[in-house]
Order: structure tokens, then sequence, then C-alpha cells
């Protein structure tokens, strides 16, 4: 090995929007979920973090940048991912003492996002899951989706579905230590390719009450949210799975919808009360149900759901496109308080991550 060898590895992770929330935690060390949840993975042309790893002997300490800024790495969520990774990559130069000494050097990574951070637009979930990625490369590990979905998952819950393509649930587990808190796909892009989603911008502002701090303030204090965990999202999950199967819009868009609005409710139930819709969010659902209405027996033909912000996603059908993408777009088009992307449009990413490897 050369003296000062530099390792260098990058990979893309794409942003998943959940249509069966995850929130609450049951273990906040390991970030067990109190319940499971099912996400559709957005093209990574459209939003994505881009996250190059890098080692050498001549890098002084771990870092990080995103958007060019310094992040605080010392926590243990993020400190928890570097260590399992390293674990691995350790493991491997016992095994081979051949391989050049990557498990001691420190890490250098440089993050871009796409999209604004920390907006409610799963940010943390692209973000961990191209960490995880990069520094998988990088050390050349040979794991399966599965583990790097349990490695991500310990960064930050949402992120070990970005790792998987298509449509994927992130199963809670029952294991003590979390080995089979894990995602898994339900279906490949390509099962549903017709799927879209348009994102609507309401506010491009940081969130006033972090996913993190929310849930668990959520957990601590709503009744409605333990029946919700324990009796709601077990009926939903297995509902929705038998929807994308049989790619039927209307239970998809009926159960996204429902499981959106009980999760705010949930929100609305924690004490202090957290209100992450605003009234452009609100008018986003008004004109959902506007189109709805016009449709024969008033069959959805698009479903709003909203994360930890007041950004609306909208899944429709291609078919649809005029009708969804195009009223938005027209109302967009004249609303101030619409930003940032004006309801860029979002194909469904229609390839998994492992082929975007670098
Ligand atoms: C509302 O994954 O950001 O987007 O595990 O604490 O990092 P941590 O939480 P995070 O929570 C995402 C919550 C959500 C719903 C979802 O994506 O399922």
């Amino acid at each position: 090995m050369a003296e000062n060898e530099i390792y260098r590895a990058s990979t893309y992770a794409p942003v998943n929007i959940a249509v069966i929330k995850y929130w609450g935690k049951r273990d906040s060390k390991l970030n067990l979920p109190s319940n499971a949840s099912l996400s559709v993975t957005l093209s990574q042309d459209d939003l994505r973090t881009h996250t190059t790893a890098s080692c050498s002997k001549e890098v002084p300490e771990d870092s990080l940048t995103l958007n060019n800024a310094s992040q605080d790495i010392s926590g243990a969520r993020t400190q928890a991912c570097l260590r399992e990774l390293r674990a691995l990559r350790q493991e491997m130069e016992d095994k081979d003492p051949s391989l050049p000494k990557l498990a001691a050097m420190k890490l250098k990574i440089v993050s871009e996002n796409n999209f604004p951070t920390a907006a409610g637009l799963a940010s943390s979930a692209a973000g961990f899951a191209a960490l995880v990625r990069a520094i998988a490369n990088l050390y050349q590990l040979s794991v399966s989706p599965t583990d790097l979905s349990r490695i991500a998952r310990q960064g930050s819950g949402s992120a070990c579905r970005s790792v998987l393509g298509g449509y994927v649930a992130w199963q809670k587990g029952e294991k003590p230590d979390g080995s089979d808190s894990v995602a898994y796909e339900v279906s490949p892009a390509s099962h549903w390719p017709d799927m879209r989603a348009i994102i609507l911008v309401a506010s491009a502002e940081k969130k006033d009450v972090s996913s993190t701090a929310g849930m668990q303030q959520t957990v601590a204090s709503s009744a409605l949210f333990q029946h919700r965990a324990d009796e709601v999202v077990p009926k939903r999950m297995k509902a929705m799975e038998k929807a994308i199967h049989n790619r039927d819009f209307e239970s998809f868009a009926v159960l996204t919808m429902k499981d959106s609005n009980n999760f705010h409710a949930c929100c609305l139930d924690t004490q202090p009360p957290i209100f992450y819709m605003n009234d452009t969010s609100k008018a986003a659902i008004r004109m959902c149900e506007a189109i709805n209405s016009t449709q024969p027996d008033e069959k959805p033909i698009c479903a709003y759901t909203f994360d930890a912000g007041p950004n609306a996603v909208v899944y429709y059908l291609a078919e649809h496109e005029d009708l969804v993408a195009g009223t938005f777009k027209a109302i967009v088009g004249d609303k101030t308080g619409w930003e940032g992307n004006r309801g860029q449009n979002i194909k469904v990413r229609s390839e998994t991550l492992e082929g975007t490897q670098a």
C-alpha cells in the first residue's frame, strides 16, 4: 500500500415517502419503531442525497459535511453506524491480512442534498442511506440490502427504507436487540410503473419540531398513539401490501390519506400539540378531495400524504397526470407560499440503489 493512498467511494440514495407512517419508538437507544411502516422510494433523478466517503492515513478525524456545512457526527446514532461498518471491515481485514487497513483510518464524508434539508422531505432518510451505502462501498463489504437497512435504521429510522427501491416495508421486528427490525421489498417499482408523485413545497424552512423529538413527545403523552400503533397500523400494513400487490389504486389512496390523517391526529393529541401542517397543506388536502369528487362514484385518483412538515406529496397514476398534476401545477404557478421546487414532478424510482453504486 502506498503511504498516502486515498480510498474513495460515492453513491446516491433517494428519498422515500411513507404511505403508512413510522411514528414512535419502542427503544430510542436502538432506534426501534413502535409500529411497522411502508413507503414508496422516489426517483433518485429528482430528490436524492449524493455522498462520497473517503479515507487515508492523512485524514486527521472523522468528519461529515452536508451541502458544504460541517455536521456534528458525535451523536450516538451516527456513531452506531460508523462503529458497525468499521467492525465489519475489521472482520474482513482480520481474515485477509493483505487488505489495506481502512478500518483504522479516519473517514471524510461529503454529502449533498438536491432538496430542502429537514423541511419534512425525508432528508435524514436519504442522508443516512447514502452515508451507510457509501462507507459500505468504500470498505467493499459484501453485505445484503437487509444488513444495510439494519445499519441505516440506527442512523435514522426511515433511512432503512431508502436502502431499497420501489415499494418498501420496514418490519417492526420482535427481537430485543433489533436485529430483525429491517426493511424488505414489498414490490419492485416495475410492478406498478405508472405510479407518480408530485411534491408541493409549502415551505422550505427547517421544521419546528424534529421527527425524533416529536415522536418522543407523542409516545409520552398521546393515548390515540397507542391505539394507532397496536390496532390501526398492523391492519393497514396488511391492507396496503395487498393494495400494492393488486395494483389497486383506490385502496392505496384511501389507506394513504387515512394514515396521514391518523398520524397528524396523533401529533395534535400530543402534549404540547404538534402542528406540522399549515394552511397551504390544508388547501392541498381540499384540492385532492375536490379532484376525487369529480370521479365516478368519487373513486380517488389522487392521494395526499404529509410527513413531519407542511409539504404535500400527492400520489396518482400516469393516466391522471393532466387532471392531478395539471390542476396542482396551475394553482401552484400563481400562489405565493408554494416555494422551492414548485410542484416538481417526481417519477417513482425505477431501479434499486444497488444499480447506482459508483
Ligand atoms: C413522519 O426517520 O426522521 O417521516 O428515526 O428519529 O430519525 P428518526 O425519525 P425519522 O422519522 C420519519 C417520520 C415520518 C414518517 C416516515 O417516514 O415513516
